[in-house]
């Protein structure tokens, strides 16, 4: 069985993720190619989809809502699992008192569940390097906000918040889910 892990990101914390997983697909009976979104590849002759992107702004990164769309009639006929490399800090709830991750779940998630009816959709925890050269608008408005205003930016949470026992455990039960459901078993190697 075929699988395509895809993904948008800006930094490389979400690209660190979808390595991640499709080492952790790596089993007997799921041959699993890894690739950014945009990179020149068919899409079509894969039995399943792992799609993620890096959330800017509350939402995914251009480049992987516009690959959904474009392959929406696709996706919607396959397996298809979603995740965002989202907020970044150490606290798992809120100032408001609600959880973090539930509270970061980005936009697009509301539109592709209704038309893609994913197995599964995950928010994880990201990493930001304060200092990293800015990449897109929302990085550099962010530069100069915080250039203007260095006191927010010492407040902000950096660094590596990424869980990868999550991460693990959910790739672990993406391969569970496509190795018993019989589809790698029907599908010729
Ligand atoms: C300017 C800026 C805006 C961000 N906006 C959000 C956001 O709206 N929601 C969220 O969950 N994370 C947000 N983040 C955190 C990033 O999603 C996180 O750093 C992510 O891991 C970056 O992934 P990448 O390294 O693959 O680009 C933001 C980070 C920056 C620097």
């Amino acid at each position: 069985m075929k699988v395509l892990v895809t993904y948008a990101s800006r930094h490389g914390s979400t690209r660190g993720i979808a390595e991640r997983i499709a080492e952790k697909l790596g089993r007997p009976g799921l041959e699993v190619s890894l690739r950014p979104i945009g990179q020149d590849g068919s899409v079509e002759q894969y039995d399943a989809y792992v799609i993620g992107s890096a959330a800017y702004m509350n939402a995914w990164l251009k480049e992987a809502t516009a690959f959904v769309r474009e392959h929406e009639r696709l996706l919607a006929g396959k397996p298809v699992w979603l995740f965002s490399s989202g907020p970044v800090g150490p606290d798992k709830v809120d100032k408001h008192g609600r959880d973090v991750l539930e509270a970061s779940i980005p936009a697009e998630f509301k539109t592709f569940s209704a038309r893609l009816k994913p197995r599964d959709e995950r928010v994880f925890f990201g990493a930001w390097d304060p200092d990293a050269e800015p990449i897109g608008f929302a990085d550099r408005f962010m530069r100069g906000f915080t250039g203007l205003f260095p006191s927010i930016k010492s407040s902000m949470p950096f660094g590596d918040f990424r869980d990868w026992r999550e991460i693990e455990a959910w790739a672990e039960s993406i391969a569970t889910d496509l190795l018993g459901s019989g589809v790698a078993a029907a599908t010729p190697a």
